[in-house]
């Protein structure tokens, strides 16, 4: 029998019928902590087992103290959940998930979720609510600091792989944490980009572009899922029982449990769904939500709705057994053991440091000024805000970690270069929104004296994250204004960005010679740039999220639709260049906006190295395909000159007449490739047809014969291409 879909195990079965009505809702609550303090609330709570789980206590004495009561004082002695938002690390912090997404590596993203588990796991936490799996296509939306990016392919694989780093060897293991997939779902395509916002989308969309990565994290293990706050179609997700019931359990089998999000059940009387708590309770365990986050609806409104007979018993039972069946399987019906092993601080810190490498995004590299010459380097100015602020480089969601250990750009370069470079150090401005000038001056004098400058701009860590949105994606601050004095001394300028999005920074990009996107980078980020710049490593990050030229284009992405008037080519007008009076349709009546044209800044894949590479000779296995046949292709990529490199070369499809409108191109498959100094791979790929499925009128994934384009490229805006046919 599979466990994960039959019914419960014996052990839960006689367990829910030992438990009274009041333990076994006691067991949906998830409480909030006090910080340390175990209140008498709480110890009551416990003792008469009426909270099944804490969240938010990450004091390790108080967590134990709490997991003592729960097993040897509480009526059934069922232990309970520690639940904590680890987000990109507990203590030592890797990049921003987002960061982590730019290395499109799953196994640097699995070793730093197990990092993560391993460090929180000596708290007593058991619980994460990670990974964040929307799918992110609006760079104002803070939370896509969070995400992995706007495709879906990307973002499954890797959330399998933080999934896998998380749970380790197994659920019961005294260092694993169980995985809560969030936030089922539609959540990133909140309107604006503004957090809390209401989706909309057609289910065809949903199906096709949201779903798939929360399949995917499912299929690698995940046992708890997070229902989002934010309303799906005027059903929020909370409520919605197609969601949590009909796909989530019907459709994929799901066997774990589902939590609310904080305080998401009496927010459906925010949302104008329901009158009261009662109501709200009702709505939200009939759609298929089994425990409650932070608010307490469930406690005080069930036993009512089971008497009345508005909700079936029955449905507690199973509300119940899924949460314990869980709880089973991660060793908390038994003495759960304390992890032996305590993490070698060394080892994370390469760790993360082996993450920020991998994420930082080379996008501009004019004159091969990168990686340094060091040898003709006399005097280096390092300016900016962010070139030395610890906190803010481990970037949002970082309640446990610890802003000592992070080694910034400034302190790293000072230990990197040899004593022979004479560095100066200016921050400009206090803040990343400082708009004082008064030190600016001072800066332009550190960079004019200076061979070259080293500028790091960005956001501080505030200003991306949950609830932390920006309707104007540019360098705030007087940031714009330090970069161009700094750039107007004629000296050249490599220019760092740190921060939780793509920011829109057409100009400033144009005005330095080389450009690192290190997003917020981790405790490690200053020595990973370090390396970079003196040539240690050659970049191999890539962008996981298109970056617009102007906040007036999100959301741009690369799986767009043609349209009807699809633009073309090197196309774009710019608004100053219409002659008065010009004629109506003299611009071009294409999709396009007249004061950005159609492109991106950067494209979603793009990223630079320090070597040429070039891929050649892709070559069909066969050109005409059967439904259930198998894409089988090979390429080769050939290292030209340069260092050391590790590419991405990523495979796009594009099906070209279909029976609903279908992308301009789709991720399929990717491969990372480290190519040694001239040497040439050949890399074979086999796509089951299935993969090119689709989801249809009816709302089902189909495949429909046609032609069809392969594109293997190091970027999603070109590669090499052939044509290929499906047959009937
Ligand atoms: C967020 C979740 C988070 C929870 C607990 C909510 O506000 O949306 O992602 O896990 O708080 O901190």
């Amino acid at each position: 029998m599979n466990h994960k879909t039959g019914p419960f195990s014996e052990r839960v079965r006689l367990l829910l019928a030992e438990m009274s009505l009041e333990e076994k809702i006691g067991q949906l609550l998830l409480v909030n902590g006090a910080e340390g303090e175990l209140t008498e609330e709480l110890r009551t709570g416990i003792i008469t087992g009426r909270i099944g789980g804490v969240l938010n206590e990450a004091d390790a004495d108080t967590v134990g103290e709490m997991q003592r009561l729960a097993r040897e004082e509480s009526p059934r002695g069922i232990g309970l959940l520690m639940a904590r938002d680890v987000i990109h690390g507990y203590h030592t912090i890797a990049p921003i998930p987002l960061g982590q997404a730019a290395s499109w590596n799953p196994e640097i993203v699995e070793a730093c979720a197990r990092l993560s588990a391993q460090e929180a796991t000596q708290d007593g936490l058991n619980w994460a609510f990670a990974p964040m799996l929307d799918v992110s296509r609006d760079p104002r939306w803070g939370r896509v600091a969070e995400s992995f990016g706007e495709d879906p392919l990307l973002i499954g694989e890797l959330g399998a792989a933080m999934v896998r780093g998380l749970q380790g060897k197994g659920l019961d293991h005294a260092d694993s944490l169980a995985a809560c997939l969030k936030h089922f779902a539609g959540y990133g395509a909140c309107e604006a980009g503004r957090d809390y916002n209401s989706t909309f989308m057609p289910e065809g969309e949903l199906r096709q572009t949201h779903l798939p990565p929360f399949k995917r994290a499912i299929e690698a293990g995940a046992r708890t899922i997070m229902a989002s706050f934010s309303d799906l179609n005027g059903i929020p997700a909370t409520a919605n029982k197609q969601l949590l019931t009909d796909i989530l359990r019907g459709e994929w089998g799901f066997g774990g449990f589902v939590v609310s999000d904080w305080e998401a059940i009496p927010q459906l009387m925010d949302h104008g769904l329901c009158a009261t708590e009662k109501d709200a309770a009702f709505e939200a365990a009939s759609a298929g939500v089994e425990m409650e986050m932070y608010s307490s609806c469930f406690r005080d409104t069930l036993a009512a709705l089971i008497e009345k007979g508005r909700l079936n018993k029955k449905r507690v039972d199973e509300m119940v057994g899924r949460l314990l069946e869980v709880k089973c399987e991660m060793g908390l019906l038994d003495d759960r053991k304390h992890p032996v092993n305590v993490p070698d601080m060394a080892a994370g810190l390469a760790c993360v440091k082996q993450a920020a490498l991998e994420s930082i995004v080379l996008l501009r590299n004019q004159d091969n000024l990168l990686p340094l010459d060091q040898a003709g380097l006399k005097r280096l100015a390092v300016i900016g805000p962010l070139a030395d602020k610890q906190a803010d480089q481990l970037g949002t969601w970082v309640f446990d970690g610890k802003p000592e250990l992070a080694i910034t750009p400034l302190k790293a370069l000072k230990e990197a270069l040899p004593a022979s470079v004479e560095l100066d150090f200016v921050a400009g401005l206090g803040h990343s929104r400082d708009t004082s000038t008064a030190e600016i001056d001072q800066a332009v004098n550190a960079a004019r004296q200076a061979d070259l400058t080293l500028l790091v701009l960005g956001e501080e860590a505030i200003l991306s994250g949950e609830a932390h949105c920006r309707a104007q994606i540019d360098l705030p601050g007087a940031q714009s204004e330090l970069l161009n004095r700094i750039c107007d001394t004629g000296k050249p300028v490599i220019l760092v960005i740190m921060a939780g999005r793509p920011l829109a920074i057409e100009k400033e990009a144009s005005r330095v010679k080389s450009l690192l996107y290190a997003w917020h980078p981790g405790s490690m980020g200053g020595p990973a740039l370090a390396d970079l710049l003196l040539g240690k490593a050659s970049p191999m990050g890539r962008l996981p999220i298109t970056m617009p030229r102007l906040s007036g284009q999100v959301p741009i992405y690369y799986a767009r639709r043609r349209t009807g008037r699809p633009p073309t080519g090197e196309f774009y007008t710019h608004i100053d260049d219409i002659a008065v009076g010009a004629a109506q349709h003299s611009t071009g009546n294409t999709s396009h906006h007249l004061d950005a044209g159609y492109t991106p800044l950067f494209p979603f894949g793009f990223g630079l190295g320090y070597a040429e590479t070039r891929l050649e000779k892709l070559q069909l296995e066969s050109s005409r395909l059967p439904m259930d046949g198998c894409l089988s292709f090979s390429v080769e990529l050939v290292h030209e000159s340069g260092p050391r490199q590790r590419e991405v070369v990523q495979v796009y499809l594009r099906d070209h007449v279909a029976s609903v409108t279908r992308p301009i191109k789709e991720l399929k498959a990717w491969q990372l490739v480290e190519l040694a100094v001239g040497e040439r791979r050949k890399l074979d790929f086999s796509l089951p047809l299935s993969e090119l499925s689709f989801v249809g009128r009816d709302q089902a994934w189909r495949i429909e014969p046609g032609t069809h384009t392969l594109e293997v490229g190091l970027a999603s805006d070109g590669g090499l291409t052939l044509d290929f046919e499906i047959v009937a």
